[in-house]
């Protein structure tokens, strides 16, 4: 397979409540409309492995009230292998393209910002995961915290809404504007803090320039 006829890879990336799922779906409707096949897909999840251990890290409380910032990590980057592995790697491979809400990036600020682990070593570990693959583009979806928890959904135990503080989703927030700043060239700034409209306009123009160009 050619490097033309592969497939490109977009991730979204933001706090919570920045919307990234909606606009990942959008994004990808969009993008079909324009003839090309598109998978979308979520981290944690998109495989049988990663769904048990997003419920795991997520959703089981006995297990993720009491997660070594290590073994999350590790438990994100297994189910992130699995995912490059069976699902987005073939995908791109066969020519589709792949938009990803979250991705390695999350793993670095929430891992690395959130719970103060080496950015190096969570970096070097997303490395192994993925077998090096990074997204072509990667668009973070920024909004002020408290607007993005307030946007929340309160029906499940999550362990990140329902235990974490507004400081830690701070040090997240920020971690991810510092990432977008260090890397112009994978990453553009969305304002998120708007209408679903505005944002899935402010995408498609980011998404734009990839159109066409091979
Ligand atoms: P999810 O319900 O998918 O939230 P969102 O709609 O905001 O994406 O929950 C994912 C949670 O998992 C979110 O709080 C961030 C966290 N997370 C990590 O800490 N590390 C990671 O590598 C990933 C992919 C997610």
């Amino acid at each position: 397979m050619t490097a033309a006829t592969r497939g490109r890879f977009i991730t979204l990336e933001g706090p919570e409540g920045s919307g990234k799922s909606t606009a990942a779906r959008h994004l990808g409707d969009w993008l079909r409309g324009r003839g090309l096949e598109v998978v979308v897909t979520a981290e944690p999840g998109g495989t049988r492995l990663g769904e048990e251990i997003r419920r795991l890290v997520l959703h089981a409380r006995s297990i993720s009230d009491d997660l070594d910032p290590r073994a999350d990590a590790l438990l994100f980057a297994a189910g992130r292998a699995q995912h490059v592995a069976k699902r987005i790697g073939p995908a791109l491979e066969s020519g589709q393209w792949v938009v990803c809400a979250r991705y390695l990036d999350s793993s670095l600020a929430y891992q690395g910002a959130g719970y103060g682990l080496d950015l190096d070593q969570v970096r070097q570990l997303q490395a192994f995961a993925t077998h090096g693959l990074m997204p072509d583009l990667t668009i973070l979806l920024d909004l002020p915290v408290e607007v993005g928890l307030a946007r929340k959904r309160k029906d499940v135990w999550n362990r990140f809404e329902d235990t974490e503080s507004v400081a830690f989703f701070d040090r997240v927030r920020t971690a991810y504007l510092d990432l977008a700043a260090a890397d112009p060239n994978r990453f553009r700034v969305v304002d998120a803090s708007g209408s679903v409209d505005e944002a899935d306009a402010a995408i498609r123009e980011v998404v734009t320039p990839l159109l066409g160009a091979g």
